[in-house]
């Protein structure tokens, strides 16, 4: 099984966007290898649209050069990256993407990939407690106890 077969039989189910890349990151590489079914719902592509491009096809105009700076940083790097950045989906809409990437070695040690797991960020309902930065006070208490589908309680 290659990696590729092996990314797909773990990842295609996955509620979480993955994209596998190859590892050349002289433009216009990195190419994008494979993409689940989870990242082509956020990103509103189909597979043929992104296969062979680069995730670079997600940025624009509000996509910080500071943040892919220091993506490229990484990669060449530890090839580890987590951090946030702004993409776009197919419909020109912007969407935060909290990215987590990793570098897959394959055994003999050669890098082989990039995996990427990400989401979108969006904001959890809710309200923040008074000085209790990032805590979030359970939607029973903010009002919208009589929204039977709200009662179970969120923390952050
Ligand atoms: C697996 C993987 C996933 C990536 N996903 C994104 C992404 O969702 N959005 C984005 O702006 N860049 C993403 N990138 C980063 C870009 O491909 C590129 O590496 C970055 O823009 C830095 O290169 P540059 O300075 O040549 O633009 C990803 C890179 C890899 C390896």
């Amino acid at each position: 099984m290659n990696l590729i077969d092996l990314v797909r039989h773990v990842a295609d189910g996955l509620d979480v966007g993955v994209l596998v890349t190859n590892t050349d990151l002289r433009r216009p590489g990195p190419t994008i290898l494979y993409a689940n079914d989870a990242f082509l719902r956020m990103s509103g592509y189909g597979a043929a649209d992104v296969l062979g491009q680069s995730p670079r096809m997600l940025q624009g105009a509000g996509t910080s050069r500071e943040g892919t700076r220091q993506v490229q940083r990484a990669l060449r790097g530890d090839g580890r990256f987590v951090g946030r950045l702004q993409n776009y989906r197919r419909t020109g809409e912007s969407y935060l993407c909290e990215l987590d990437i990793r570098p897959i070695y394959g055994l003999d040690g050669h890098l082989e990939a990039f995996i990427a797991f990400e989401r979108e960020v969006v904001r959890r309902r809710g309200r923040p407690t008074e000085g209790g930065a990032g805590r979030y006070r359970a939607v029973e208490q903010s009002g919208c106890s009589n929204l039977p589908f709200l009662k179970t309680p969120i923390f952050a």
